[in-house]
């Protein structure tokens, strides 16, 4: 599968998401991330249901919800009703992931897992089969503009060993950091969706950023 460029609007000026959105929609980008942050599970507080709905209104790709909240089990439906396409949780987060992964598949959504930068794949050994993406983050979730953890190579590799033959259309997500020093690596280690924030929002020429990305070199 060629991979998908998912650039995080975290990055986005606030003031202008209308363009900035639009900007999106005409460019490069494949789906449009977006980070919910409660201030509990991360300590940072970024957005919720408000922006997403203006998001919704003017995207006219799919949206990818990365849920940093601690039970998200409580929102999910809200998130699915608000025009997500994916619902990505966090592992740390959830006591009974089956339960919540599959609620996230009864509401129409694509159901993903991110793991934080020190959970071992191996923890995913029993609920592979039922994802339909793994988000693995290159950071300590909770900002945008943070250094990339090399340890992701590492990781990535190892996820593309567990869910090959066995969910090989896993969408296999690396969130932080990202930017056109590392794409091409990523994606040889077993990525196919490229988050990016602050590469592609402070880049100058955002779309030639985000074309960038999506034909590395
Ligand atoms: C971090 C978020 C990321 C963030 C990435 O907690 O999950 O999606 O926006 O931003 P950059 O690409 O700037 O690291
Ligand atoms: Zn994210």
């Amino acid at each position: 599968m060629n991979h998908l460029i998912s650039p995080s609007i975290l990055a986005s000026d606030f003031g202008n998401l209308e363009r900035d959105i639009k900007m999106l929609n005409n460019s490069d980008a494949d789906w449009i991330h977006f980070d919910v942050m409660d201030g509990m599970f991360v300590p940072n507080i970024s957005f919720g249901f408000p922006l997403l709905s203006v998001v919704k209104k003017h995207a006219t790709k799919p949206i990818d919800v990365h849920l940093m909240i601690v039970d998200p089990d409580r929102y999910i439906e809200q998130f699915a009703k608000g025009g997500a396409s994916v619902i990505t949780v966090h592992f740390e987060a959830c006591t009974h992931l089956n339960r919540t992964v599959n609620a996230i598949k009864d509401l129409g959504c694509k159901a993903g897992v991110a793991l934080n930068p020190h959970t071992p794949v191996g923890f995913l050994e029993d609920i592979i089969e039922y994802l339909d993406l793994v988000l693995i983050m290159s950071v300590n979730p909770g900002f945008g503009g943070q250094k990339f953890i090399a340890n992701t190579y590492k990781k990535l590799r190892e996820l593309k060993k567990l869910s090959s033959g066995r969910n090989s259309k896993l969408y296999i997500e690396v969130d932080g950091g990202v930017d056109d020093s590392n794409s091409l690596k990523l994606i040889d280690a077993g990525a196919n969706v490229l988050v990016a924030g602050n590469s592609v929002f402070s880049a100058k020429d955002q779309p030639a950023a985000i074309r960038s990305l999506k034909h590395p070199r």
